[in-house]
């Protein structure tokens, strides 16, 4: 992997998710955090499609550069006489990993477009580790520009000729352990850190996996980002405060409407910015963008185990044996979003004619 000046990977921030080392990948067990930072060494892609369905890795841009090199670590370790079986068999099971995050399956295709081209065993492990390797620097480039892009669209919306500091609220962990390194949303409120543009950041809990409490305002306070943690319920509490100008959230998929499927509970962030003018920012790469969606009732809506709602570790917090309902994702119509931010520009009031304007 490059850490030349040049590459995106001199611009991490220190917290990673994932290490690449050649015929092995190394996961942060993110189910541990924030109190135990714990490592596990993959060689294969069937431990690598586990740990993603076991939410080990997860985060749509980390899903998917997971899986690339699952597929890369299912080359190295083929047998030469069953390679093409071997690769093949790799990207069915890492495909049926988790259904909504499209850039998983964006990963794949690529691999698998790669994996098409070989002819050699030998060529297939060298030529898929480095596909990998480009998706993860891509993604991690893709970051840092998005970040960029953001501040733009904030400055314009706000109509004056430069930023002032600004509060915010996030939902869930869009920050260097759901990416490449750095963070979509999250991204952005690092550059606002950076950028002295940031007064504070409110952070949803994120029920029933609790990834803004365990994963956010961690990943936030080892940069020293001044982080406030609050129950979901008390978003809408803390708009009505006034304090809050922007709530910049990530997303799994984006449909060709720009209808945005992300964590379970965007959506009535959404509804609760609108009601309260705050202004509603999703960033995502391109790679989550599905243009052979129409709308976002068409987006595979991933539903958990029950247990992920009735208990914490193990630890029970609901009656034994009650009915529970646990979609991890939801939909947000585009018509609430002001804009969704991606490495290619910005779409101002995402529509099935913007979307196209700048994906199609
Ligand atoms: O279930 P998770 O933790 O994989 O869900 C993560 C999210 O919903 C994120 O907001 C999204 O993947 C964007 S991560 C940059």
């Amino acid at each position: 992997m490059n850490n030349s000046t040049e590459s995106p990977f001199f611009r991490t921030t220190g917290t990673v998710a994932l290490k690449w080392h050649g015929s092995s990948l190394e996961l942060l067990d993110q189910r541990l955090l924030p109190t135990k930072e714990h490592w596990i060494t993959f060689r294969d892609a069937s431990g690598v499609a586990q740990s993603i369905r076991d939410m080990m890795v997860r985060g749509a841009p980390a899903i998917g550069i997971s899986a690339a090199y699952g597929v890369a670590l299912a080359a190295r370790h083929a047998g030469a006489g069953s390679w093409k079986a071997d690769i093949t068999q790799a990207i069915g099971e890492l495909s049926a990993s988790r259904p909504t995050a499209v850039n998983l399956f964006w990963a794949l295709q690529r691999m698998q477009k790669v994996f098409h081209e070989c002819n050699l065993p030998g060529e297939a492990q060298e030529r898929l580790a480095d596909e990998a390797v480009a998706i993860h620097e891509e993604d991690l480039a893709g970051n840092l520009a998005m970040a960029d892009y953001a501040l733009e669209a904030m400055r314009l919306s706000s109509s004056a000729s430069h930023l002032t500091p600004v509060s915010v609220l996030t939902h869930c962990n869009t920050g260097a352990l759901a990416t490449g390194g750095y963070g979509t949303a999250l991204g952005v409120i690092r550059r606002l850190y950076e950028q002295k543009l940031l007064t504070q950041v409110y952070v949803d809990e994120t029920r029933p996996w609790l990834q803004g409490s365990r994963l956010t305002a961690w990943e936030l306070m080892r940069d020293d980002i001044p982080v406030t943690l609050n129950a979901d319920g008390a978003a809408a509490a803390i708009l009505a405060t006034g304090k809050v100008s922007w709530i910049i959230v990530g997303a799994d998929r984006i449909a060709a409407n720009g209808d945005v499927a992300n964590k379970i509970g965007t959506y009535s962030l959404a509804v609760l910015a609108r009601y309260h003018n705050v202004g509603f920012m999703v960033v995502a790469p391109s790679s989550t963008v599905d243009m052979s969606l129409k709308t976002g009732t068409e987006i595979p809506i991933e539903e958990r185990d029950g247990t992920e709602v009735q208990e914490i570790r193990g630890v029970p917090l609901a009656p034994e044996g009650v009915c529970v309902f646990n979609p991890v994702f939801d939909v947000t119509p585009a018509n609430l979003i002001d804009v969704i931010v991606t490495e290619k520009g910005v779409v101002q009031k995402p529509s099935a004619k913007s979307m196209q304007y700048l994906f199609g």
